[in-house]
């Protein structure tokens, strides 16, 4: 990290708003004084401005127009509200990109594309880089004293490769900086395979699919790109605004960004997140996904607040089937994300706009434009709640005793690497067999009432008890050393089946899986992998039961002891959950993807042998969870029901007090209405 974080200086209360986009209406002038007024009603504190605007700022190459921005950063002073204030770039403006057409994309099969549509401006344009910085530099003149300035929200949802022949080179100038020389890189991406040895740098293309060590660096290229883009556009306003953090929205598992890597690069973590709960049977799975990738941007937060930037307030317009959110979901959603240590809460959008893509995806303010509809009461009922949680501001989530590592590098390895990779994901989260495995293990300690920290494969684990590792795919030789120490020195261990079968150049480890020295720690030589159709299942037998889906290892045992076994298939009766005593510690193997019935089984044996504490010392129903946060009043519990049925918590002789009515006192048996959410003092 090569400056210190900037703090957001003027929070003190939770963060309330919205992306805002007056540019939209300049042409009724009585709109922003009516939003006003309703965003004060709502509770509203900040708003997202400018996110899609460059045109209205620089109608012409050069020629600046603030009147309208000036207009809108003066009000929202005056009613004592802050802007985000965004850098345009998301969207390119039309006479730049007719003028400049090399800023446009160029896609895989060398096609560029039209002026339009937005996030799709070249990685690597020279000349789109320097008008962003030309603009950013503008606004940050303008408003470098102006007290509504809290935030840069740096562009929007980077996302995306091209392919041009700019893109091409800087590809090729990244690979000669990693490699040095030809040699060490046709050595690292085998090469000579399908005769892919190179003799010049400019033979590299960008997309070979057929070569999977190309394809990984090309990833961690474009991400690369990515964040030397937004870095160069935080460039002017960190030198203009110091104390104005920097922040740009991250998408959560977006399967194209490594947000560890970003992250080091902002000053504030900031996440968008459209979890869509509906009514179906099994939505309190959704709503653990949801609290997956909050905990995710906890982590890289360092156990920090950090920001939802974006969320809906009711349906979205782009989920095919786009069913209104039901009575309590959308509270629970806000209070979800507050209870996993979120201090702002932004919806996408503020104002429905009249007309393009957006123009019926949920917002505070519909086109009937008043405060009587049942989302505006909603909105405005959770702003005055979030206003009464102001001693959460800068409360942290206790740290777990049970860190997971989530790896964009094992994610990428593994989907580049042709063979056991095919499992698409379900619902709104992408997703994939790496992504959905890390799912499967959240859920179970989830619902095992164990809360969990997730991390990166460079953070620091040996403070936890227990470390999770699923699908570790790609894993150095240097990050299999510290696993190795951290059981050693007493530590619980947990990997899945396709831990470390490749090196960081997406080879295969040489001797047996798993590689990177790891098979003394875990006791086990793993022979090979069998893939299973969707409808086929493999039984377990043993101290766990269930039984196994998509992806079945057949391994030995070499020193570990089996706890549970195939009980079909020609393997019946090999191991498929080891554990092996490992100096002092504990190394456990699960050699399938299990069903959830035996994933809980494994996790509620684990929870008693490595005597975890529960979040609440309680047995909580199918769908109910608990989560705690600090705050500057005490330890503050969140019960959420997520699942769409009533459920009772049996509290026994526990009580506890209600946060914001003190005089209510709950025990006994509670009884928690679909999608209900109640705050406790603990
Ligand atoms: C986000 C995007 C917003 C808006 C929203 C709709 O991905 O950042 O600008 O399009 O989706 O759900």
């Amino acid at each position: 990290m090569d400056y210190v974080k900037t703090a957001i200086p003027r929070q003190e209360r939770l963060f309330y708003g919205a992306d805002y986009n007056p540019d939209q209406w300049q042409a009724c002038p009585d709109v922003l004084e009516r939003d006003i007024e309703l965003m004060k009603e709502a509770g509203v504190t900040s708003a997202s401005v400018g996110i899609f605007s460059w045109t209205s700022l620089e109608p012409e190459e050069g020629i600046y127009e603030f009147a309208w921005l000036d207009r809108v950063m003066d009000r929202f002073a005056e009613a004592g509200m802050f802007v985000f204030l965004a850098t345009p770039s998301g969207s390119k403006p039309m006479w730049l990109s007719e003028k400049y057409p090399e800023v446009r994309r160029v896609d895989k099969a060398g096609k560029r594309e039209p002026s339009g549509w937005r996030h799709n401006h070249c990685l690597s344009s020279p000349v789109y880089r320097e008008k962003a910085r030309a603009i950013n530099t503008r606004l940050a003149q303008r408003y470098q004293k102006h007290p509504a300035l809290a935030l840069w929200h740096v562009s929007n949802e980077y996302s995306g490769e091209c392919h041009c022949q700019s893109c091409r080179a800087a590809f090729q100038a990244w690979l000669k900086a990693r490699y040095g020389t030809l040699d060490a890189l046709n050595e690292a991406w085998w090469s000579a395979f399908w005769n892919h040895t190179f003799t010049d740098w400019s033979q590299i293309q960008t997309n070979d699919l057929s070569m999977d060590g190309l394809q990984l660096d090309w990833l961690r290229f474009v991400n690369d790109q990515h964040v030397s883009f937004m870095r160069e556009e935080m460039v002017p306003l960190r030198e203009l605004t110091p104390d104005i953090p920097c922040t740009t929205n991250f998408m959560g598992t977006h399967e194209g960004t490594n947000y560890w890597q970003w992250a080091e690069h902002v000053d504030q973590i900031a996440n968008d997140l459209y979890p869509l709960p509906d009514d179906r049977a099994n939505t309190w799975q959704h709503a653990i996904r949801a609290d997956f990738i909050h905990s995710l941007m906890r982590g890289m937060s360092g156990g920090k607040p950090w920001m939802l930037l974006e969320c809906s307030p009711s349906s979205v317009n782009w989920g095919g089937i786009n069913k209104l959110k039901r009575p309590g979901a959308h509270r629970q959603e806000v209070l979800q994300a507050v209870a996993n240590g979120a201090s702002t809460v932004h919806y996408f959008q503020w104002r429905k706009g009249r007309g393009g893509f957006e123009k019926y995806h949920g917002a505070v303010v519909d086109h009937d434009g008043s405060n009587r509809t049942r989302v505006f009461q909603d909105c405005a009922a959770i702003g005055a709640e979030l206003a009464s949680l102001r001693s959460l501001v800068q409360g942290d989530c206790p740290v777990a005793e049970v860190a997971m590592i989530y790896d964009w590098e094992s994610r990428w390895a593994l989907n580049t690497s042709c063979g056991p990779k095919e499992l698409a994901g379900t619902g709104p989260f992408p997703s994939d067999l790496y992504t959905e495995t890390c799912f499967d293990h959240y859920e179970a300690l989830t619902r095992c009432g164990i809360a969990v920290d997730l991390l990166s494969t460079r953070s620091d684990f040996s403070g936890y008890k227990v470390l999770v590792l699923p699908a570790l795919y790609l894993l150095s030789e240097e990050l299999g050393e510290r696993i190795r120490a951290f059981v050693q020195s007493g530590g619980q261990v947990v990997a899945t089946c396709l831990t470390a079968y490749v090196e960081s150049s997406n080879k295969c480890y040489l001797g047996g899986f798993p590689g990177a020295s790891l098979r003394a720690v875990f006791g086990i030589w793993n022979e090979e992998l069998d893939n299973l159709p969707a409808d086929t299942r493999v039984e377990v037998r043993g101290a766990v039961e269930g039984s196994a889906k998509d992806v079945v290892e057949r391994i030995h045992l070499d020193g570990a002891v089996s706890l549970a076994q195939a009980g079909s298939e020609f393997y019946a009766g090999e191991a498929l959950i080891t554990e092996n005593d490992y100096g002092n510690g504990v190394a456990s193997y699960l050699a399938a993807r299990f069903e959830m019935p035996a994933l809980l089984a494994f996790y509620r044996r684990l929870l008693e042998k490595a005597s975890l504490c529960r979040s609440i010392d309680l047995d909580l129903p199918e769908g109910v969870v608990f989560r705690c946060r600090d705050s500057s009043e005490g330890r503050v519990g969140f019960l959420f029901n997520y699942s769409n049925q009533s459920r009772e918590v049996e509290f026994g002789k526990l009580a506890m007090a209600a946060y914001l009515d003190p005089q209510t006192t709950y025990s006994g048996t509670i009884e928690l209405a679909p999608y209900e959410s109640r705050i406790l003092r603990v």
